[in-house]
Parts: structure tokens; sequence; C-alpha cells
């Protein structure tokens, strides 16, 4: 798979493993970037490779880091002939892409997609960035690395509770997009929960091409790449809030996300009903207890808005959505069904 980017093409890996890393690498000064919770699954790996180990979890994903990994690069020597490697799950690929694309200008970069929902989404399509007070990536890029290796021999040593958050992801790909993945997916439920090599290798193939195709029609998110925000307008304000996980959050955002297209004619009942039993099905919650009202005033404070108006995802069928501008009003006429 290759993703077309304005600046460059990048090389989506589903069959290289990240043993290998050194075979795209040109001969030049190499650094990885990574945390200390991946750091400590695969030490053998770093002892034999330069690197930064970074904290893990979202709060890294700031300025501060950002300016002391400037500091630390130039202590280091690297320049822009070097080349970073962002070895983690989204938070370190986000942060890695936005190092290396303003270091010296850009430097060359690559990633080792460590987490399902790196391999999936986070590391694919370019963008990257951090977050400025509670504002999430509001500062960012979008460049695409050289290359992304999604090695599923990685996904053994995540946390099961982990590897359900990104499947949230990859659900939500096959609910805008192939509605015979989906069925897939509930298919091979147990099978993927279990870490079956074969299954995942093939859930990771298809959902992340599901991002190449959509990522190749529209790098820049004008139109189609909107889709992929599927559930995240009330799943980002319930992250917000209540400090549940990304994939729990988006989870509880593409149920009210569902609800809302069945409300207002876009899917008929049972589209609806099958979405939230497959999140129900990877014991994912559908609701949530935070107070309605807040919800719809972080949203009116999204960054995607427009004046005041959203462009909003809604399900047509298993399969199949459509991108609407709506009154952000519209959000707040949710109700019960
Ligand atoms: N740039 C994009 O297009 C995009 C898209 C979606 C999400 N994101 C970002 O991705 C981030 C979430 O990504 P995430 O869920 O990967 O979070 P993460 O990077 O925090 O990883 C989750 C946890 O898994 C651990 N981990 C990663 N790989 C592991 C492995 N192989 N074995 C054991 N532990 C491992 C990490 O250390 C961390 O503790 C968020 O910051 C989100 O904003 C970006």
């Amino acid at each position: 798979m290759i993703v077309e980017g304005a600046n460059r093409n990048c090389k989506i890996l589903t069959d290289h493993s990240y043993k290998n890393v050194g075979d795209l690498i040109p001969t030049r000064k190499v650094i990885f970037i990574t945390d200390d919770n991946v750091y400590n699954h695969y030490p053998d790996f770093f002892q034999a490779h330069p690197h930064i180990i970074l904290p893990a979890g979202e709060s890294q994903k700031s300025l501060a880091t950002i300016e002391s990994l400037y500091r630390q690069l130039l202590d280091k020597k690297i320049d822009r002939h070097s080349f970073i490697v962002g070895f983690g799950g989204g938070v370190i690929t986000d942060i890695t892409g936005y190092l290396a694309s303003t270091f010296y200008r850009g430097v060359p970069f690559g990633f080792i997609a460590s987490s399902f929902l790196a391999q999936v989404d986070a590391a694919i399509g370019g963008k990257n960035g951090v977050n400025l007070d509670k504002y999430k990536n509001l500062i960012g890029t979008i460049n695409q690395p050289s290359f992304v290796i999604c090695d599923t021999e990685l996904l053994q040593s995540l946390d099961q509770e982990i590897l359900k958050d990104g499947i949230m992801e990859a659900l939500k790909h096959f609910a805008i997009r192939d509605g015979s993945r989906f069925d897939w997916l509930m298919n091979n439920k147990q099978a993927i929960l279990n870490k079956d090599d074969t299954i995942l290798k093939e859930l990771v193939k298809t959902a992340a091409q599901i991002k190449v195709d959509i990522v190749n029609q529209d790098e820049n998110e004008s139109g189609i790449r909107k889709l992929l925000n599927f559930g995240h307008s009330y799943g980002h304000a319930i992250e917000k809030l209540s400090g549940l996980s990304h994939g729990k959050s988006i989870a509880i955002g593409m149920q009210m996300a569902g609800k809302l297209s069945h409300q207002l004619g876009y899917c008929n009942k049972e589209v609806y009903l099958q979405l939230c039993e497959a999140i129900k099905a990877f014991d994912m919650p559908i609701n949530s207890d935070l107070p309605f009202a807040s919800l719809i005033d972080v949203i009116a404070k999204d960054k995607k808005k427009v004046d005041a108006s959203i462009d909003y995802i809604f399900l047509k069928n298993i399969g199949q959505a459509s991108i609407e501008r709506i009154p952000l009003t519209t959000l707040s006429s949710l109700r019960n069904i």
C-alpha cells in the first residue's frame, strides 16, 4: 500500500518485520523515539539502536515535549541529513511526525507503529501534532513519513484493553466503508481477541487499506477524509470530559452518531442497532452518564466547526456514510429512541 502525499509517498508495510527496519533507512545517522512502555517490551531492539525514551501517555503530546526533544536532537548531532524513526503507538507517531517535520524544517522520518490503533489509523495519513492546553491535536502538520511498518508481531505484547480500544477505529472504518468486512469483524471477534496472528494481519491490512484509499483521495481533509471522523464529535467531547480512553469514548460517540443518523432519517433502526451490537460485542460501552448539555458545550468549541455549523458524518447503512453540513443546534436534538 502506498499513500501518495503532496510532499512524498509513504509505504505502508504490513509484511515487514520491525527487526528489519534498517533495510528501509538510507545509511544515515538514525535516532529512534519511543516511550518507556514500548522500550520495556523490546529492550534488545533498543539496545542495538540509538534512541530517546519518553514517558508513555497522552500528556506527552505537548509543545514542551517537542522543545525538549529539539534540544536532545541537537545534543545528539542529529541534522537534516539524519533519519528519525518513531517506534510506538499513536502518541509517539504523532509526536515524532511533528518533531521531524519541523526540526531543521524537515528531517526524513518513518514509523514502526506498535499499537493496533497506530497500525490501522494514527500512523497512516501524515497527520501529526500535539495538544495545546485542552485542545487536542491543535498544533501539527500534514506530512507523510517515508514508511510505516505495521508488524502484527508487536501486538502480542499489547494490553487487551488497549487492543479493544484500537479495534473501535477499525470497526469505524468498516462501518463507513465496507459492510462485508464489518460482518467479517463480527465473525472473527474471538480470534481477534485471542490475538490470532493470521486474523490480526488480515484485519490490519483491510482496515489500513480503507484509510489509505481515503487519504489518497483527500490528503488535506477538505472532503471525503472527513468520513473518518464518524463518532468523533460526541466522542472527543466524551474523552475530554470523562477521561475515558479514546476507544471507549469513540465507541459511545459512534452509538450517538448512529442514533442521530436514525433520528434524522439517514438510516433505519436496524442499522443503528447493528452498530450498537457490534460495539458491545467487543465489550465496549455505548452510553455515558455525562450531562448531555456539557457535551454540546464542548462540541460548540470543536476546531472542526465552521461558524455555527459542523460537517457531520451520518451512517446510511453498515458500510456507507455521508458528510452533511448541519447547524450545531442539530447535535443538541438527539433524543432517546
Ligand atoms: N494522526 C492521526 O491521524 C491520528 C489518528 C487517530 C489517533 N491519533 C492519536 O493517537 C493517539 C492514541 O494512540 P494509541 O492508542 O496508540 O496510544 P498510545 O501511543 O498512548 O499507546 C497506548 C499504550 O500502548 C502502549 N504500547 C504501544 N505499543 C505497544 C506494544 N507493542 N506493546 C505493549 N504496549 C504498547 C503504549 O506505551 C501506551 O501505553 C492519540 O494521541 C490520538 O490523538 C492520531
